[in-house]
């Protein structure tokens, strides 16, 4: 069975580089692979982050089989047709490869697509060691249940009263749910000194675990700007070892 983790958080809290950076270190530091990445944002831009070329997204396969619906041969369902069309698409990579969800057109296809993405992850999942999944902004997809079973949920957000608000409306969505999580974890991103007693006291409030405090890294922002791979981080590069540390973490905790 996979590791699936899942990535939640407010817009613009760090999900899309924290998702890169475990793939850096689930693959390049931990040999941990074959590896599935998959962009569950409609925005997505995680194979930026990754530097690779993305194949076409389900959102888009969806597309051409609505244009062009006679290509699905006789005998075989449409679900089954699209998870063999995603199984040839995924973008090969070193170590790992990529399912870009891409956008929908329409509110009923948030659903069929997120549907299909789920039952495409099981099944497609299998054959990896490891599933990391990089959600959108909303808590749409918790809510939708797009992520089927995961064994890690990182909630991501920043060290602040906003952060840790955020971070209990998750957790109570969870709850409310029933979602088929493992463990749900706090990781707190741009935290680059000690946290006042009183925010802390938030943050204890979730009752969740603090996985990994990842501070704001110039070289994070540099490959941003140069439009360079986090992959190709070393280990000099704070956030990247914070995230290796955080792996370590996750990997020992899996072992139990
Ligand atoms: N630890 C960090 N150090 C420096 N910059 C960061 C860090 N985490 C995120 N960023 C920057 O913050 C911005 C938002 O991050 P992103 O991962 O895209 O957030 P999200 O996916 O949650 O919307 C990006 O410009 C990213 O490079
Ligand atoms: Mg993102």
């Amino acid at each position: 069975m996979p590791m699936r983790i899942a990535i939640a958080g407010k817009g613009g809290t760090g999900k899309t580089t924290i998702a890169a950076l475990l793939c850096r270190s689930l693959v390049k530091t931990n040999g941990v692979k074959p590896l599935l990445a998959v962009d569950a944002d409609p925005n997505s831009c995680l194979h930026e982050r990754l530097g690779i070329t993305p194949s076409e997204t389900i959102g888009e396969l969806r597309e051409q089989l609505r244009a062009e619906p006679d290509k699905i041969p006789a005998g075989i369902s449409k679900t089954e047709w699209i998870e063999r069309l995603i199984s040839e698409e995924v973008a090969e990579s070193v170590g790992f490869d990529l399912i870009t969800m891409g956008r929908q057109e329409g509110p009923d296809c948030y659903c069929y697509i997120n549907n299909l993405l789920r039952s495409c992850l099981d099944k497609i999942g299998q054959h990896y060691k490891a599933v990391v999944i990089d959600n959108e902004a909303g808590l749409e997809h918790l809510s939708r249940r797009s992520n089927g079973k995961v064994e890690a949920l990182l909630v991501v957000c920043q060290p602040t009263v906003i952060g840790a608000r955020t971070a209990m409306r998750i957790l109570e969505l969870i709850d409310s749910l029933s979602l088929d999580i493992g463990k749900a974890y706090l990781v707190l991103n741009g935290c680059d000194g000690e946290i006042p007693e009183s925010l802390q006291a938030l943050f204890d409030e979730t009752k969740l675990e603090v996985l990994a405090r990842i501070p704001t890294d110039q070289q994070v922002f540099d490959c941003e700007m140069e439009s360079k791979s986090l992959l190709d981080l070393t280990a000099e590069s704070t956030a990247a070892a914070t995230v290796d540390a955080m792996v370590s973490k996750l990997l020992e905790e899996a072992k139990q």
